[in-house]
């Protein structure tokens, strides 16, 4: 078995280069993915992924309409490839293996290079070998900045997922049959930058940009603030262009995995005071992922300094000529293995889309769950058939929720819905990013196991 032999032929670039004689294009980041060993607890824990030896995964920045490169190597003898999610960028570039790339073998690299469009909170994960490298820590931020500063006084980057541990801090198996099938298989190490309730210093009185981002592979927070003024100003990387109610111990948001909110945060004027990023697991009362600790003499900031953040270049849906297409999320019929050629799988098939368990990273024969003409609108009505909740992603488009049978959904630009349970959703885009886009559920534990696809737009 080759991985040619995978290829779905479409736009698929050769675009992994051996390691010997390629110079790098100046301005190019060299990311290496590589194992790790961090205290995630007491102890350390050895068999981490990251692109450092004993650090999480570094935010990137970037800027709005300027160019990235990003070279990336694989010194894992598992195979990977790099996915930026929530970047509408060229579909070579999005890193889902045999769907835009090969899948990148050890010492392998692959020069990534994209001009993100928007500006915004994204990450960046692997998109083969998905679960193994995710869960064992290989999930980043990346912050791509408005050309105009926003005028905040400082920003804190908090990226919350969980790890699976023993009493010894060794990795747990990061997925259960059990819980692939339901909900998920949760962690039980709660972390926020790998660190337990860290504390950051913020000028007293300023006013910070919290960018918070649900990296992890399982869990749906339902977070809230504590002890400070705030407003939602971006959602899902998009700045918030309608009010989102500001979320409370008793009714916060639900943040899915993928999913990312902005805050601006007024810090409190006493030097000491702190500001609590809470989430409510379950069966536990809220408590705090990480807190902000106001230091110095106030600088008397005020939300109300900050202009509102300028809206991206996404095109407006013409609902008026749109076509329909539906999606069913729920149970396979057909159960059978998954067949994800070199990116890993999890032996058997629980979910489905329109009935069909969709083979993992798109195999040879896998055909679009649906072909999309360029440059026009479409509804895309997801039903979830099952109890469970579903963060769906849509790769390479933005698009805005509609209406849902369930609760008023704000029209606000996003690349992840979250379906409640049983709920259906109409979203509408326009399809003006040609290739081939993965969509899938960001639950990994059903990604894996026949809840994605892919969209094509010619
Ligand atoms: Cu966050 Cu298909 O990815
Ligand atoms: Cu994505
Ligand atoms: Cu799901």
């Amino acid at each position: 078995m080759k991985r040619r032999e995978f290829l779905l032929g479409s736009g698929a670039a050769a675009g992994v280069l051996g390691l010997s004689g390629f110079g790098l294009a100046a301005g190019t980041q060299e990311l290496v993915i590589q194992p790790a060993s961090f205290a995630l607890r007491d102890q350390v824990t050895d068999g981490m992924v990251s692109l450092s030896p004993g650090a999480p995964p570094p935010v990137l920045y970037g800027r709005q309409g300027e160019v990235m490169r990003l070279s990336v190597r694989n010194t894992l003898t598992d195979y990977t490839a790099m996915h930026w999610h929530g970047l509408r960028i060229a579909n070579e570039m999005d890193g889902v293996p045999y769907l835009t790339q090969m899948p990148m073998g050890q010492n392998e690299v692959f020069q990534y290079e994209f001009t993100p469009p928007d500006a915004g909170t994204y990450w960046y994960h692997p998109h083969c070998m998905t679960m193994e490298q995710m869960a064992h820590g290989l999930t980043g931020v990346m912050v791509i900045a408005e050309p105009e500063d926003p005028g905040f006084d400082s920003e804190q980057v908090i990226n919350l997922r969980d790890f699976r541990l023993d009493d010894d801090g060794a990795f747990l198996p990061a997925y259960t049959q059990r819980g692939a099938a339901r909900a998920g298989t949760f962690g039980n190490v709660h972390t926020a930058n790998w660190l337990q309730q860290p504390v950051y210093d913020h000028a007293a009185g300023g006013l910070v940009r919290l960018r918070v981002v649900n990296t992890d592979t399982t869990r749906i927070y339902k977070l809230h603030l504590e002890g400070a003024e705030a407003r939602i100003i971006a959602w899902d990387g998009h700045p918030a262009d309608v009010e989102i109610p500001l979320p409370s111990a008793d009714t916060p948001l639900l943040v899915g995995s993928g999913q990312r909110v902005d805050f601006a945060v007024a810090m409190p004027e006493g030097e000491g005071q702190t500001v609590a990023l809470m989430a409510k697991l379950p069966g536990q009362p809220p408590r705090a992922m990480a807190r902000l600790h106001a230091v110095g003499a106030t600088v008397a900031r005020n939300l109300r300094d900050l202009k509102p953040l300028a809206a991206n270049p996404v095109a407006k849906p013409d609902l008026a000529n749109a076509e329909l297409h539906e999606f069913v999320f729920g149970w396979t019929p057909e159960g059978g293995v998954p067949n994800n050629g070199f990116c890993g799988s999890l032996g058997y098939n629980f979910w489905s889309i329109n009935r069909k368990p969709w083979p993992g990273d798109a195999a040879q024969g896998a055909g679009p769950l649906a072909t999309l003409e360029l440059g026009k609108t479409y509804v895309l009505r997801l039903r979830n058939e099952s109890p469970n909740l579903h963060p769906i992603h849509l790769h390479g488009l933005a698009f805005v929720p509609l209406k849902s049978n369930q609760r008023q959904l704000p029209p606000q630009m996003t690349d992840t819905m979250l379906l409640l349970k049983d709920e259906v959703v109409e979203i509408a885009l326009v399809a003006d990013n040609p290739g081939d886009w993965a969509f899938h559920c960001h639950v990994i534990e059903h990604q894996k196991t026949g809840l994605t696809g892919f969209i094509r737009v010619v």
